[in-house]
């Protein structure tokens, strides 16, 4: 049995996969892990190297090398610490959001990540969310949630989260499929369902009902492991 409550959910962007998650974390009291803000400090730390995404091993060695630290939530936000410095804010932008997909694919980065991840979970009960947390980081996971939305729908929602007029839907959609393309063909941990997942198809329902279903399977799950 895990030592604490462990919530997977991963999917592509644009399901409303993290405010789900942090809404869901909240209600049941439990730890936030946003597993994808640890790739995108990593992102952030090859830029700031000067590193190119070719140089691989150097980038694994960052990996290995730089603290990230993910906060409590506040406001709905995450605080995350590169190096002691806050990297909220910077990590957001969309030069490290393009590079964080290639720089996920290199194997050391993800191992470096997923051993962390995993010390996580090994404090506490955690919501983790991501592209592989239900298939390889927390396989034991007693909830797995895996959440999908149309193209349309996903373009839609990135967009009305950036601002308006600094971009297109249209741009945002072929960004999204570029890099929803990267991500689940890897061969190292790619984006797909568990075997054992729920799917919820998230096009016709708000993020409270969602994030409502993800609370109902933990607290049946919780019940589980009392009885
Ligand atoms: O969820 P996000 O957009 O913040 O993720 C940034 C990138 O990190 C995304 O392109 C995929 C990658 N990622 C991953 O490979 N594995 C995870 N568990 C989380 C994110």
């Amino acid at each position: 049995m895990n030592p604490h409550i462990q919530v997977a959910i991963d999917g592509p962007a644009g399901t409303g996969k993290s405010t789900v998650a942090k809404r869901a974390a909240e209600a049941l009291g439990y730890t936030f892990v946003d597993s994808g803000a640890m790739y995108r400090c990593v992102a952030l730390a090859a830029l700031r190297a000067g590193l190119s995404v070719e140089q691989a091993d150097a980038i694994g060695g960052l990996a290995a090398r730089v603290s990230i630290r993910l906060g409590p939530l506040a406001d709905g936000k995450q605080p995350v610490w590169l190096d002691g410095e806050d990297a909220t804010a910077a990590i957001r932008t969309p030069e490290v959001t393009a590079l964080s997909s290639p720089v996920s694919a290199i194997p050391a980065v993800r191992a470096a990540l997923t051993a962390q991840q995993r010390a996580f979970a090994e404090q506490g009960p955690v919501v983790m969310e991501g592209r592989d947390i239900q298939t390889v980081v927390l396989p034991h996971a007693e909830v797995k949630v895996y959440l999908s939305a149309s193209p349309e729908v996903r373009a839609e929602r990135r967009y009305r989260e950036l601002r308006p007029g600094s971009t297109t839907v249209a741009a945002v959609a072929a960004a999204i499929r570029e890099r929803d393309e990267r991500d689940s063909t890897r061969a190292n941990a790619p984006l797909k369902p568990a075997d054992d997942a729920v799917v919820i198809d998230t096009d016709p329902l708000s993020v409270d009902e969602v994030a409502a279903r993800v609370v109902a399977l933990a607290r049946a799950a919780e019940e589980a492991r009392h009885a």
